[in-house]
């Protein structure tokens, strides 16, 4: 799995070109995209400025040497590539596995080319099945709870070394067990509309292209 997550990652950093603004990214699988992008930048003196998603990336690109702007400072990003939880045959899609679902959404905002990178095993018929990621606000965050639980979403708040998850714009998370999305587009309208929620991981129609890794290579799903 690591492997495939490293091919996926090295394979998606192709399609950053020298001097672009690149959408930097979280995840185990965007790891490898950074790490290539800042190999590039040593090594061929790629001239990149990168717009991250996490403090964790932030580190990750200071490290390798990316110059880095925040995205107040952009007008526009060329590329993001970004790894995913789920995807479906709509190009709809799972992302906030990782925790960064809010900063990820305002980097995909801007991108031109907004590009995913998978293993095979999350390229599926139906979302659902990975919890799906709800940035909430901290103030009546339990009551939130409680109504996704009176709703049937078999909801969690998020926690990390057994203290409650908080992301890094300050907002805890919740997980909602949804089994199956048989409308995505409706449920996140729903959730766009709940007040307290901040953002929410499904990320419907954004993305353009979907680099999928599987045993047998590596595919290109175009949007
Ligand atoms: C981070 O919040 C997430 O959206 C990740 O991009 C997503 O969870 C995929 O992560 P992995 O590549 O680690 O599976």
């Amino acid at each position: 799995m690591e492997e495939l997550k490293k091919i996926a990652g090295v394979t998606a950093a192709q399609y950053v070109k020298d001097g672009m603004t690149v959408g930097l990214v979280t995840g185990s699988t965007a790891y490898y995209y950074v790490e290539e992008i800042g190999r590039r930048v040593q090594e061929e003196g790629l001239k990149e400025v990168g717009v991250t998603t996490s403090n964790r990336t932030t580190a990750q690109a200071e490290s390798l040497g990316i110059p880095l702007k925040s995205v107040d400072e952009i007008d526009r990003i060329y590329v993001t590539v970004d790894g995913a939880d789920e995807v479906d045959p709509e190009f709809n899609g799972i992302k906030g596995g990782g925790g960064a679902l809010l900063m990820e959404k305002i980097v995909a905002t801007p991108t031109k080319e907004y590009i995913w990178v998978v293993d095979e095993s999350k390229v599926v018929k139906h979302l659902g099945a990975f919890k799906l990621p709800v940035e909430v606000v901290q103030y009546g965050a339990e009551r939130l709870w409680r109504v996704f639980a009176e709703k049937g979403y078999k909801p969690a708040l998020r926690k990390q070394d057994g203290q409650r998850f908080v992301t890094d714009m300050g907002n805890f998370n919740i997980d909602l067990d949804l089994v199956k999305i048989d409308n995505p587009i409706a449920f996140a309208s729903m959730l766009d509309t709940t007040v307290g929620v901040v953002e929410h991981g499904l990320l419907n129609g954004m993305v353009n292209k979907v680099i999928v890794a599987g045993k047998d290579g590596v595919t290109v799903l175009e949007a």
